[in-house]
């Protein structure tokens, strides 16, 4: 049983409380902080939480808690990390870790030296769909991985702090991007260095600072592609997709618009059908179980057996840090309009991989490019002669 604090009673804090406390869980909100005390009461209620207040440090000094949650704003994320290393307690930080990689890198560093648990709530790469989809890629389905692409879009959040870019550290960019970014990291391989970025970003609609839309393109050092597609500007509802691209195979995941549930209605029923649904008439894609479709229920499962096991969870602030890098080096290509380096001060994973040589042989002299059966019923092969570099085909009887 975990005992945890909450930070934030907000919307990430909500559906982390549901899924928490959701079922037959055996863990628990013991202490709930929220800046305004109404807010903080209400939760406590909802939640039947037994201690609430309005001090962030009370909240994660409370005796009782064992692990903090971070669902506060992105500019508050750094304090209080602080707090959990000056408490020792174990800490799960909401997505993005930071609003950037030196913030990032101070906390995972902070986390590191107080030697606490540290975990990085990045939801989506825990959906039943891509833990399924990852296990396929990992025992080979694919092949060689070439390319994985993510796409975030939405009609923009829903908090007022969000589209302050002081606050939020970025626009979709950060707040989009980071899911896409780490998924499609996942599929590559985390442990494969991702070396430079290209993205294209402008604020087409929206009356503020900050980018409302971007797309862009990470390289890794294997030659594999990721790419992810973001933002604030959609309008249908919240799309979240994802394409992965191997040498032996495909695979393409649409986790919440279209998965398969379809609902006409005049308008008479409840107002909720799902995240960021914009409309509650008509024909409706609705969520069976947000929860879990989201990734939540997975996600804290293996926080809290990670942390109970004395093992690092799936996901830690060293992942959080290597995000927030690569989208670092996204906003600098949006600015400067080249492939920008991502700086890693901090990287863990494996060095000087290059791009896997693929020629399959056909026979002697020839390197098979393709076979393919017609609709006309003859074999046709496509073949390049290995001296030569002459490409030629053969149709078989
Ligand atoms: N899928 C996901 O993983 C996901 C989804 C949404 C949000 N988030 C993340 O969760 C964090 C919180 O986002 P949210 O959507 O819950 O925001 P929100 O505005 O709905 O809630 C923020 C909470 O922080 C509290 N707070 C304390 N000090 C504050 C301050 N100075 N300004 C504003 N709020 C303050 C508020 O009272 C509120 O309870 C962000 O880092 C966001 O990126 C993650």
């Amino acid at each position: 049983m975990a005992k945890i604090a909450m930070l934030g009673s907000g919307f990430i804090g909500r559906f982390y409380a549901d899924s928490l406390q959701g079922q037959r869980s055996r863990d628990k909100i013991v202490s709930i902080y929220s800046r305004r005390e109404e807010s903080a009461k209400k939760f406590a209620e909802d939640y039947k939480v037994t201690h609430w207040t309005t001090t962030m440090e009370e909240a994660v000094a409370n005796p009782e808690v064992e692990v903090v949650c971070v669902s506060l704003p992105n500019n508050l994320h750094e304090a209080a990390v602080e707090l959990c290393c000056k408490h020792k307690k174990a800490v799960i930080c909401t997505k993005p870790l930071g609003r950037n990689a030196a913030e990032a890198k101070r906390m995972l560093e902070a986390v590191e030296k107080a030697g606490i648990f540290h975990g990085y709530l990045e939801d989506l790469v825990y959906t039943p769909k891509f833990l399924k989809a990852l296990e396929s890629v990992q025992q080979g389905a694919l092949g060689r991985i070439l390319w994985a692409k993510s796409r975030e879009t939405h009609p923009g959040p829903h908090s007022e702090w969000f589209w302050d870019k002081e606050q939020a550290g970025g626009g979709c960019i950060l707040d989009l991007g980071c899911h896409c970014v780490e998924i499609a990291r996942s599929f590559i391989g985390k442990d494969v260095k991702p070396v430079e970025v290209m993205c294209w970003a402008d604020t087409q609609v929206k009356p503020i600072d900050a980018e409302d839309h971007a797309i862009g393109l990470v390289k890794y050092e294997n030659g594999a592609i990721g790419q992810f597609e973001v933002s604030w500007t959609f309008r249908g509802g919240l799309d979240l997709r994802d394409e992965v691209m191997g040498t032996e195979g495909t695979i393409w995941l649409n986790s919440f618009l279209r998965t398969g549930f379809d609902m006409f209605t005049t308008g008479k029923g409840a107002d909720y059908v799902a995240e960021k649904a914009e409309s509650n008439s008509g024909w409706l894609f609705p969520v069976g179980d947000e929860l879990n479709e989201l990734g939540y229920n997975h996600m804290f499962t293996d926080m809290f057996n990670a942390m109970e096991d004395g093992k690092a969870a799936r996901e830690t602030f060293y992942d959080g840090y290597v995000v927030n890098a690569i989208l670092d080096a996204a906003y600098k290509s949006a600015a400067s309009k080249q492939w920008e380096p991502v700086q890693l001060e901090i990287w863990r994973g494996k060095e000087g991989l290059s791009k896997e040589k693929t020629q399959q042989d056909y026979d002697e002299q020839y390197y098979l490019v393709k076979e393919e059966m017609t609709h006309f019923g003859a074999k046709k092969v496509i073949l390049k002669d290995k001296k030569t570099g002459q490409i030629i085909e053969k149709t078989l009887a």
